[in-house]
This record gives structure tokens, sequence and C-alpha cells, in this order.
């Protein structure tokens, strides 16, 4: 496996019923929050009543920033870290999705320069500011097992004005404290609970896919996270509140973007790449922008990387070994596919964009943004423009697969 550097400083606390210890532990970040929430969900389904009457107990001073958008905008974020710093606020207090989680990152990390725009901050802005200096601290409170927010250094942004969604990487916007309660979850739709699944899929399974790193390790914490959101995803949309089922989806959701799964096999987040350029101008839920790419994507790297795609097809998706490996793959990923289309998801990219012109945008977009020499994104093998607008296209691959 490659070399790297692992720090993760979160303290987690997970399981039924923990929402209900949030007052205790909040006292230790001071006596003034803000609580950020998303359009409504945590207000209608009590979750916010239930944090509120802790703090009230603890003796905590607090206001309320709602109205955080699914793919949170700079604008909000900034009129967010205005009215934090109207109120004074010690601390953060994020309740709801990736989103909302995100959205209070972006409000940590330009808060202690009042003048200063989120956007600043982002990942390869020109103009990166890429704090060195104080951030407000984050307890976390995430409604939703998908992005991992709740466990990582990133928050992703979206600027609409420019149709451009980045993510920061910052150490200093983990979150102090994600207190992970999987009940919470049990109020998520169908359509959110199948996005998080394929969100969490996609980032364990990235760097498998994305490299050829010897790395047991971590292909096995992937393979075993893999396979318990495929059992139990289909589980929590048949029964809602059935609890194995949020608990297992939740800590699959917590861990995946922790550094301990991924590190070691290459940071290549192609997948996330493009969607992030597909939410940028569609504004669709990320989990879906990831399901309209990956069966198509899986079907186009899989003969740059056999030996992946054949313990993907045999250990994860339990297609029976036989001789003709290219068979055995191709089985895997339409059995996955498949696995994409019970949980609900029947849309294709082509019911949002029709017109080859915009995918090829999407393509020098996505290239632009992730790499200065303008001419490929990395993946297992480099993806020129073409290459990703095959993708987006979704011109099948099988001939390929055979051919190889
Ligand atoms: O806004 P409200 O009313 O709260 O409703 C939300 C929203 O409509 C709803 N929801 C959340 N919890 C609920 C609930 N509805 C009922 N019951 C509950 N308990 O779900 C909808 C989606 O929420 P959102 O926060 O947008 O979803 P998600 O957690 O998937 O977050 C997506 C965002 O995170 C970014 C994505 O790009 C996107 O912007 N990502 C963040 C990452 C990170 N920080 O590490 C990594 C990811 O790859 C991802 O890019
Ligand atoms: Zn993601």
């Amino acid at each position: 496996m490659q070399n790297f550097s692992l720090y993760n400083p979160v303290k987690v606390i997970f399981g039924k019923g923990s929402i209900e210890r949030i007052g205790k532990y909040a006292r230790a970040f001071g006596k003034r929050a803000m609580i950020v929430i998303g359009q409504g969900s945590a207000r209608k389904n009590g979750y916010l009543d239930k944090v509120t009457k802790q703090l009230k107990n603890a003796g905590i001073e607090f206001t309320v920033f709602e109205g955080i958008e699914p793919n949170p905008r700079v604008t909000t974020i900034d009129r967010a870290k205005k009215a934090a710093y109207k109120f004074k606020a010690n601390f953060l207090l994020a309740l709801g999705g990736g989103s909302v989680i995100d959205a209070a990152k972006g409000i940590s990390i330009s808060y202690f320069d009042p003048e200063s725009s989120v956007w600043d901050y982002v990942y390869l802005q020109n103009s990166s500011k890429k704090s060195q200096g104080k951030t407000l601290p984050i307890i976390a409170v995430p409604t939703i097992a998908a992005t991992g927010s709740e466990m990582d250094q990133i928050a992703v942004i979206t600027n609409w004005k420019e149709n451009k969604k980045l993510a920061l990487f910052n150490e200093k916007i983990f979150p102090s404290l994600s207190i992970v309660d999987p009940e919470l979850t049990y109020t998520v739709n169908k359509k959110q609970t199948a996005y998080g699944g394929v969100d969490i899929i996609t980032h364990i399974s990235e760097s498998y896919f994305n490299s050829k790193e010897k790395a047991p390790i971590q292909d096995g914490f992937t393979e075993t996270i893999f396979k318990t959101v495929l059992k139990y995803v289909p589980t929590a949309l048949h029964s809602p509140k059935n609890y194995e089922a949020r608990e297992n989806i939740s800590y699959s959701a917590t861990l995946a973007l922790n550094g301990i799964i991924n590190n070691g096999r290459g940071r290549n987040f192609t997948m996330h790449a493009i969607e992030h350029t597909l939410s940028a101008y569609l504004d669709i839920p990320h989990g879906l922008g990831l399901a309209l790419i990956m069966p198509s994507y899986l079907r186009y790297i899989a003969p740059h990387n056999p030996e992946k795609f054949y313990d993907f097809a045999v250990k994860i998706m339990g297609i029976p070994q036989t001789g003709n490996r290219e068979e055995t793959i191709r089985k895997g990923i339409e059995k996955y596919e498949n696995w994409q289309k019970d949980i609900g998801i029947t849309e294709t990219l082509s019911n949002y964009v029709s017109d080859e012109k915009m995918l090829r945008k999407f393509a020098r977009e996505t290239i632009k943004i992730k790499n200065s020499k303008n001419e490929y994104i990395d993946s297992v093998i480099p993806l020129y423009e073409d290459d990703i607008v095959k993708i987006l296209s979704n011109r099948r691959q099988q001939q390929d697969l055979c051919n190889r």
C-alpha cells in the first residue's frame, strides 16, 4: 500500500437514544450555541425540540439558523456566518444531513474573519485562504446516513452563480463531537435513503476500483461495508424503523470517509469529481448523481483493473467463480446496477440532460477543476474529455469488457 498519514480527532457517540445525551456533552463547548438546520425536517420531526430542551437544561443559550439547502450554497453559509457572529456563538450545533454539517464547517472556518466569504477558503480557489487560524467548534448530529461528514474534514460548497461545487479540505473543520443516533434516520424518505446508500458505497469503493494497490486490510473493510449497505438499504426501505438496518447503514456512513478505509490506496475520487459538476449545474441530490454515473463508470474502467473487479464480482456481489473472468465481472456490474434499480433509482442521466454538448461541457469543467493541466482526471487510467463524455452518455462497454 502507499504511505499515508492518518489523523482523526472526532469523538463519536453512537447509538440508540444518544441524542438524549447532547446536553451533557455540549456544556464543555461554551454557553452560547448556534443550531444550524436544513429546510424543516429537523423541526417537523421533533429533533430540534429534543436538542433545544437539553440545551436549556444545560444552561446554554442558543439561536437557530434554519434554511440550509441541499447542496449548500455560499450565499446561505455567508448569511449564517453573520448570524453566528451577531449572536457571538461559542460553538455550532449542526443538526441535519451532510449539507447542514458542511454548512456548519463553512461557517466555522470563516467565522474569525468576519469580512470573508466561505468561498475564499474553498479548495483550489485562486484566493484560497486555507485557514491556519482559529475555527469555531462543531457538534454534528447527522439525521441522514450518507456523506460521513460527521467524521471527516471535508465540506462541499456550491457556488450557484459560477456553477461550481467544490470541496474544502481542512483539518480544522473536523467536528469536535458527533452524536450519531440511528433512530433519527427513521424519517428519511425512500429516495434519500437510497441516495445515501449509494453515496456510502462510492465513498468506500472509489479508491478500491480506482487503484491497483495491494491493500488487503482496506479492501476487506470496503468489501464488508459494501455488502452491509447492499443488505440493509432494502430492509430500511421496506421497514423504515428497522433499527438493525438503520444502525448498520449509519455506522457504514460514519466510517466511510474517516481515513481508515481509503488511506493507502490513493485518493482518486473520480465519480465524485464528475458528480460534483453534475449537481453544480443540475442541482440534483449528490447520491442520485453518483447513481446515474456509477454503472457506466464501472463498465468503462473495469477492463483496466480486472483483478479488483473480479474480487468485486465474486466477494461483494456474490457471483459464482467461473473460468470466464470477463463474464463474471460483467455479471457483477449488472447485479449492482439492478440493485440500484431495485432500491428505486430507475432514472438515467438522459432524463436530465439529453444534449451531448452539455455532457461535453460537464466533462471539460470536471477536468478543469481537478487538473491544472486541463487534460484529464485520474482514475485507474487517465480519463480524457472523450472518456468522460462516453461515461456520461452511458455508452455500453460490454464489447470492451469481452475483448480485453
Ligand atoms: O433540509 P431538510 O428539511 O433537513 O431535509 C433534508 C434534505 O431535503 C432531508 N433530511 C435530512 N435528514 C432527514 C431528512 N428528511 C427526513 N428525515 C430526516 N431525518 O434530506 C434531504 C437531503 O439532505 P442533505 O443534507 O442534502 O443530504 P446528504 O446528507 O446526502 O448531503 C449531501 C451534501 O453533502 C455533500 C454533497 O455533495 C451534498 O452537497 N457531500 C459531503 C461530503 C463530506 N462532507 O464529506 C462528502 C460527500 O461525498 C458529498 O459530496
Ligand atoms: Zn459522496
